[in-house]
This record gives structure tokens, C-alpha cells and sequence, in this order.
């Protein structure tokens, strides 16, 4: 296309709202702030594949609610919802005529922070959202003027976020083969980002480069992130995906039905020890055993420089009735005692490489993202 019909096009884009464009593309809209009302719209995933259903949040309770429930989830996704929670908590603030004050804005940062413990994007996008509301402050600003600050930086994290997983789909798509059976984990889609994905988004990336993509998606016990989400989303963009229980992925890799493993990140240490979802680890020690690469797909927002290695993330513990029950059927004696770590730690060792924004980093590179 001539550079000024591209031009042209590219505006046209632009103009059209995200939500068109979703609905346009029969694709889905994971976070929508909701200019008129005020409010963040999220695509509810606890009722994913079998109902598509939209949450409106309207004050800080329901997005707390949201987030520790796993309405919304997924790390970078935590810290959008996270972020737009904050001109929630403000905007209630103002109206119940409280005033908000340095105080005020603490509270409201400290709630969304005891959410979820592992997911470093989450107090990343808080931090951001901290420092602007205090500089606001800081400058005197009055009520309105406050919130609309906070308003622009949340909508800020949600871009840079999605052009952080637009930039690194298109790095880590040069390193899939033109012909690629790709092992995943959990869902590090475009329900767990502002729109693109990460893992997902390399994959859609490889996919739309013309590669010839085949995804094997693990199950992702307890909560089934694997089953009930990333096959939802890959099938609604015709990747073609099979769908494996977990303690399955081993007996593909030796059947040599696997040629590489990419999943996503919820905190990446300073020496590239990686958590994520509980069970990766698994999958890393077995794509060593089989000599396939595994690579973690992360904005380098999800590294934490301030963590030496993988022992200092915290891992966050769950209702053990999440693995007690399969869905909503009871599976195991009511009083069984139950450990449910949600993540685990991959130790850097495993890791081929990190696909980032910012290029492709083995773990011992990682230092020069900073
Ligand atoms: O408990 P969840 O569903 O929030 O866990 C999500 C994961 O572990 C993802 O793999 C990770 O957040 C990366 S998402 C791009």
C-alpha cells in the first residue's frame, strides 16, 4: 500500500474504539474502561468457555473481588485492572466527599496491592500509579484535575503494555520454525494482557508471519486456565490448538510430538529464576529432558531487579477447596488436608531464553534490560 493510503488506513484505525475493532475482528475486549460510566468493564473469566460475560466495576471492592477471584488474571492484566482500580477508589473518594489526600490515595494502592502476591506487574502498575497521584498532589491539583492524571497513566500502562506484546510476539516469532508444534502453559494470552498476549501473543505473531503453527495447550490444574482459556482464545482466532491434561505433556515431548515450549511469566528474579503458573516448572524439566527449548514470553516489566534469584518471590497459596473440587463436582474427601501453590519456580538453568520487548535475552543477559 502506498505510504499515504497506509497513512490513511492507520487513522481510520485509530478511530475506530477498540470495542468496534474486537467486535469487527469477532475477537474480545479482555479490559475496557468505560468512558461515560466511569467504570472498567472486564471480560469475566471465571465463567470461561461457557458464558461470555461482562463485570462492570464500579468501585474499588468489586475490582478487588474481581482480581483475588481471577475474574480478571493473568499478570500484566492484573496490573492494568490494578491501575484503573486506583481512578476507581479516587473517583469514590471524591464523590462520598472525603477529599482525597496523600492518606487516601495509600489506602486505596495498599488494598489493590493485598490482592495477589506473585505477579510483580501488579505492584509495578501501582507504583507508577502512586507516583503520579503524589506528584498531582504534590502540585496542588485540585479533585478533578487529580483523577483525570490518573486516568491518563492507567490508560498509558494499557498501551505500552500492548505494544510491549505487540513488540516481543514479533521478536520471538523469528525463532519458531516454519513449521512448529508449540507446547504452552496456563494462558498467557490476550485475556491475560491488555489485548495481544504474550506467549500467545509470539504465537499469533509466528501464526500471521505465514508460519505453520500447531499448539498443544496443557489442561493447567487447579483452575484450568489451559482448558477453559487459551483454547477459547486460540480457537476464536483459528490457531489450531489440542488440548492435553497436564501430566500429559512429558508423554508428548517423548512421543516427539513437541518442538518447543513457550509460556508467560508472573515475576522473573535478577538472575532469570522465573514464577509462573504452578506446573511450568514441571514442563521446563521435562523440555530439558527432551532437548527442546523453552522459552518465557514476558514484558520486561514482569523482571524484578530487586529479587536476587527465584527463592524471594513469593509464591501465592489458594483455597484448597480449588483442588478439592474439579469445576464445580467435589473430586476429594471434604476434610483432605490440600497444598495449593498457584505458581512455581522455574530455576533460570531451564530457560533457552527470555522473548521481551526489548529482544530475545538468555537468563544471564537479562541484566542488560534494565
Ligand atoms: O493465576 P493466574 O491465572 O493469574 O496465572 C497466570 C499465569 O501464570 C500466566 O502464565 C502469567 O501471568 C503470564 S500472563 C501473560
Amino acid at each position: 500500500m502506498p505510504r499515504n493510503g497506509k497513512s490513511v488506513f492507520s487513522k481510520f484505525l485509530r478511530l475506530l474504539s477498540r470495542e468496534i475493532l474486537a467486535a469487527l475482528m469477532s475477537t474480545f475486549q479482555t479490559l475496557t474502561w468505560l468512558k461515560e460510566k466511569r467504570a472498567l468493564r472486564l471480560l469475566d473469566q471465571r465463567r470461561l468457555p461457557t458464558a461470555e460475560i461482562f463485570l462492570e466495576c464500579e468501585d474499588l471492592p468489586q475490582i478487588v473481588e474481581a482480581i483475588k477471584t481471577l475474574a480478571v488474571r493473568g499478570a500484566p492484566a492484573i496490573g492494568v485492572a490494578a491501575a484503573y482500580g486506583v481512578v476507581i477508589g479516587v473517583q469514590k473518594a471524591i464523590a462520598t466527599g472525603n477529599g482525597i489526600t496523600a492518606p487516601t490515595l495509600t489506602t486505596i494502592i495498599d488494598v489493590l496491592a493485598a490482592t495477589r502476591p506473585t505477579a510483580v506487574n501488579l505492584f509495578w502498575a501501582l507504583e507508577r500509579m502512586k507516583r503520579v497521584g503524589e506528584e498531582g498532589l504534590k502540585r496542588g491539583l485540585d479533585e478533578t484535575a487529580l483523577r483525570d492524571l490518573l486516568l491518563v497513566e492507567a490508560d498509558r500502562i494499557y498501551a505500552e503494555d500492548d505494544r510491549a506484546h505487540h513488540r516481543l510476539g514479533e521478536y520471538g516469532a523469528k525463532l519458531i520454525p516454519a513449521e512448529a508444534r508449540i507446547l504452552t502453559h496456563c494462558n498467557a494470552g490476550a485475556l491475560a494482557c491488555a489485548e495481544y498476549g504474550t506467549a500467545l501473543g509470539v504465537i499469533r505473531a509466528a501464526q500471521a508471519a505465514g508460519k505453520n503453527i500447531k499448539v498443544y495447550a496443557d489442561e493447567t490444574r487447579p483452575l484450568l486456565q489451559g482448558s477453559r482459556l487459551t483454547t477459547w482464545e486460540l480457537l476464536k482466532e483459528k490457531i489450531p490448538v489440542t488440548l492435553i491434561c497436564d501430566n500429559m505433556a512429558a508423554h508428548c515431548m517423548a512421543k516427539g510430538m513437541i518442538d518447543l515450549v513457550i509460556v508467560g511469566a508472573d515475576r522473573i528474579a535478577a538472575n532469570g529464576d522465573t514464577a509462573n503458573k504452578i506446573g511450568t516448572y514441571s514442563v521446563a524439566l521435562a523440555a530439558k529432558a527432551h532437548n527442546l527449548p523453552f522459552y518465557v514470553a514476558a514484558p520486561t516489566s514482569t523482571i524484578d531487579f530487586s529479587l536476587a534469584d527465584g527463592s524471594m518471590i513469593p509464591i501465592e497459596e489458594r483455597d484448597p477447596d480449588e483442588v478439592r473440587f474439579f469445576g464445580e463436582k467435589r473430586t476429594a474427601p471434604e476434610k483432605v488436608a490440600v497444598y495449593n501453590p498457584a505458581f512455581d519456580v522455574t530455576p533460570a538453568t531451564l530457560i533457552s531464553a527470555f522473548i521481551t520487548e526489548k529482544g530475545i535475552f538468555t537468563p544471564d543477559q537479562i541484566s542488560s534490560t534494565r
